[in-house]
Formats: C-alpha cells, structure tokens, sequence
C-alpha cells in the first residue's frame, strides 16, 4: 500500500523511517515534510492544517493509510474530514484529541476517574484566578488550557510571578486563544518519565518509556523548549512503577474516555512525573513526542502499519508489541539562539556519514533542500539518534556521531541522559 504522513519534523522523518521498514509499504508520501524526509518520501506541497487538500489527495492517490503526526491537525479534526470520506487515518478524532487541545478537560478526566495527577483548579476568570492563588502554597505551576507549542507552562516560585503568570497567559494573551482558560496546579516534584501507548479506542498497549529534556541549555536551564534530546528507556520506569501505571493510569484513561464516548483510537503520549507518593499524569498528548519518536520507533520491532491498522481496526489485543532489549539516546541539533532568535539557511555538512549504518539515524526537523545542498531552516535542526547495548554506550555514540555533523551555529546540549550517571547502568 501506499503512505501518507502528515507533519514536517523529526518525529515524522522518524515515523516515515519506521513506515519504509515495512514490507507492505511501496511509496510513502509526507505533507508538507522537509529536507531529510524527502531522501525517504515524496514530499508533498500541502500544509498540515489543509484538511480537504489531505483528504483529496490521499483520494485521488489511493492511499491505504494516513498517519497524522502533529498535535494541531488532530485537535481540529483532521481525522473526523478523513473518516468521513471512508479513508483510512491513524489518530484520534476530534472529540478524543481534546484529551491535549485542553488541559482543563484533561484535570477534570483525571479527577472524575481518580487518575493520579496533581491538585488544581481551572479558571476562565482571571479576577477569580488572582484570588485562588492568594489562598495557595508557593511554589504553583500556572498552564495554558489550549495547544501552546509545548511552551504554555509556567512554574512559579513566588505569588508575585504566578500573578504575573496569570496576567500574561489570560489578559496579554501571550499564547493567544490558547490562554482563554488556565489551570492552576500543585507544584510536584520528581523524575519525569514518557511513556507512548498504542490505543485501539478499548485495549491500551504501552511502548517503551522515554524521557525528554525541555530545557534549552545544560543542567536543565533557560527557556522551555520542545525538546533538547531524550533517551529510552528510561532505568527510572522500573517494574514497580510500570505495574502501578498500568492498573491505575494507562486502561483507566482508555476506560474513561469510552465512558465518555470519545473513544481513543491513535498514540496517547502519558508524561509521568515520579513522585515520592507515586506516579502521577502531568499530562496527555494525542501524538508520538518529538523527540521521543526518535528514540522508541527506531528500538521496535513490530511493524508499524500493523499495529497501526490493528488500532483502527479494534484488535490491538492481537499484538504482541515488542522492543529491542537496548537502548537509544537522540540529541537535537539546533540554530543557536534557539527558542528565541536563530539564523536559517546555513549549509549541513556531514550527512553522508549516516549512510549505511544500521545503529545510527539523522532525522531531520528544521531543514530543507536549497538545490543540491541541505541548510537549517528551523531552530531544532536535526535529532541524532544512535542505539548501544546500554545507556550509556547509546549516549556515547550520539555524542560522537554529533561531531560528523557541521552547520554554522550549531548547538546542542552536552548532557542528554547525564542523570544516568547517578544510577547504576
Ligand atoms: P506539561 O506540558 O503539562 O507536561 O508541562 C511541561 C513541563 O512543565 C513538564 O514536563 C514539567 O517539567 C513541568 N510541569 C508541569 N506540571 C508540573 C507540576 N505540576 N509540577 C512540576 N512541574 C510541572
Ligand atoms: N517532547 C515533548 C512533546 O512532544 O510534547
């Protein structure tokens, strides 16, 4: 059959990488994609956002299977255009992606369900907001309800900045629409833990876990960003905490959503933070992370339009998912400057040296094709991902195919997967 990939980043260049694995696969092609996913697809000219111009192509080129990897397309129901027209597309409808488009609708899942997640309370008042956080504990995590490019949380220390937090998201509308209702959260403290399951709107089939590193520079500081480099799994995710996950958060949420006739059939991306009284949800995604794709796809060994198809089809309990027993490290490669002001159209040198070497990827993100040379045209450029019998050798082998890389203003973090040293591998 014939794929269509809907996104233009890492993530997707990592699902189109997984897709070209399957035999039942002939031509992949990806809207709008970019530079590196071109080598591997057909990039198409339609943006993620053009619903009708998706479904009209994916029509007239008889695509077996639609895969959406962005978080906007799905919370504006991409999906529900596709259904409609009998096509094939992998990824929650509108009425179940809302389970990221709001936060607020995700806390009040939880709270109904008892999910563990934090304390809080939604607010679409800010008068009202000023005056809860008067009576709360310091620090406290101020959230955008809506889609903020991952950027809509802010954590506060004093009540003077979680004022200030509520000004700026609900009144400045810093992240526009998006700030229109907040959460207000209990301040949890613990190691942080991803974990992407396959759901077919009634079975739930956790993969391997992953951690992201939000922060743009070293020993986690600066800005938040959408992710400087992950690793999976993730030794912090152990038996104990997998078994807790999956009675009290993993087939709850799937149960609570059918209870709710929204029905999840795609990715759930659950962010867990371990806290000393146990796992909690700090948040759900309706996709495959970004960076994570780029460090779970390439570790599993079923094929993905199976398990993707099972999904749709309501048999993922026919699945046996399995994942290689090593493990991978992805370090993003970004424009320095990055989150903020960054310079595009700097040449990438050293791809080549990714060719024909099973153990190491280049997925790009911000990059496209300028005649016969690749150059940046984003601020995370490339993720490079690289797998190893351990942790620490995956972490090895990143760090050293970073160096085959070179573009002017290339940065990148130094320490992706460093908290690793603290246990024992
Ligand atoms: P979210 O998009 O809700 O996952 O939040 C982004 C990041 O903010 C998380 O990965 C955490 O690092 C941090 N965060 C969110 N909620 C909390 C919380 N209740 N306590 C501490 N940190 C939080
Ligand atoms: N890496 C975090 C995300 O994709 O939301």
């Amino acid at each position: 059959m014939d794929v269509l990939i809907v996104g233009s980043g890492g993530r997707e260049h990592a699902i189109a990488t997984a897709v070209k694995k399957s035999p039942r696969v002939d031509k992949i092609y990806c809207a709008p994609g970019n530079g590196g996913i071109s080598g591997i697809a057909e990039c198409v000219d339609i943006t993620a956002m053009e619903f009708d111009k998706l479904a009209d192509f994916a029509e007239e080129k008889k695509i077996g299977l639609t895969i959406i990897g962005m978080d906007d397309p799905l919370v504006g129901g991409v999906v529900d255009v596709f259904e409609k027209r009998g096509l094939r597309v992998f990824g929650p409808r509108k009425n179940a992606a809302i389970i990221e488009g709001s936060k607020a609708f995700s806390k009040d899942l939880m709270k109904k369900y008892n999910i563990p997640t934090a304390a809080y309370e939604n607010f679409n008042d800010a008068d009202k907001a000023m005056a809860y956080l008067e009576t709360q504990k310091m620090p406290i995590v101020v959230k955008a309800s809506g889609l903020a490019l991952g950027k809509g949380v802010l954590i506060c220390q004093t009540l003077e900045e979680a004022k200030d937090a509520v000004k700026s998201i609900m009144t400045d509308k810093q992240f526009g629409d998006a700030g229109n209702e907040i959460v207000i959260e209990e301040f949890l403290t613990g190691r942080e833990v991803s974990v992407l399951c396959y759901c077919d709107g009634t079975h739930i089939k956790p993969m391997t876990s992953a951690q992201d590193h939000k922060r743009a520079k070293d020993g986690d500081q600066g800005l938040n960003t959408g992710g400087m480099g992950t690793f999976s799994p993730s030794p912090f995710y152990n038996d104990e905490v997998k078994h807790f996950c999956e009675e009290k958060v993993y087939q709850p949420t799937m149960d609570a959503m059918k209870a709710e006739g929204r029905d999840f059939i795609g990715i759930l991306f659950v962010g867990l933070i371990l806290t000393p009284d146990g796992p909690k949800v700090l948040e759900y995604n309706a996709r495959f992370g970004d960076p994570e794709a780029q460090v779970v796809l390439p570790r599993m060994k079923n094929d993905i339009i199976d398990v993707m198809e099972a999904c749709i089809d309501g048999k993922l309990d026919t699945i046996d998912l399995q994942f290689e027993d090593n493990a991978a490290v992805c370090v993003v490669l970004a424009s320095d400057g990055y989150p903020e002001h960054y310079e595009k159209g700097k040449e990438i040198r050293g791809l080549d040296a990714f060719e024909g070497k099973d153990d190491y990827f280049v997925f790009h993100a911000g990059t496209k094709k300028d005649g016969d040379r690749i150059v940046t045209n984003g601020g995370r450029v490339l993720g490079v991902t690289a797998l190893g019998a351990t942790l620490k050798e995956a972490r090895a082998n990143a760090y050293k195919a970073t160096e085959w890389i070179d573009f002017d203003n290339k940065y990148m973090r130094n320490d992706i997967g460093k908290a690793l040293d603290d246990v024992a591998l």
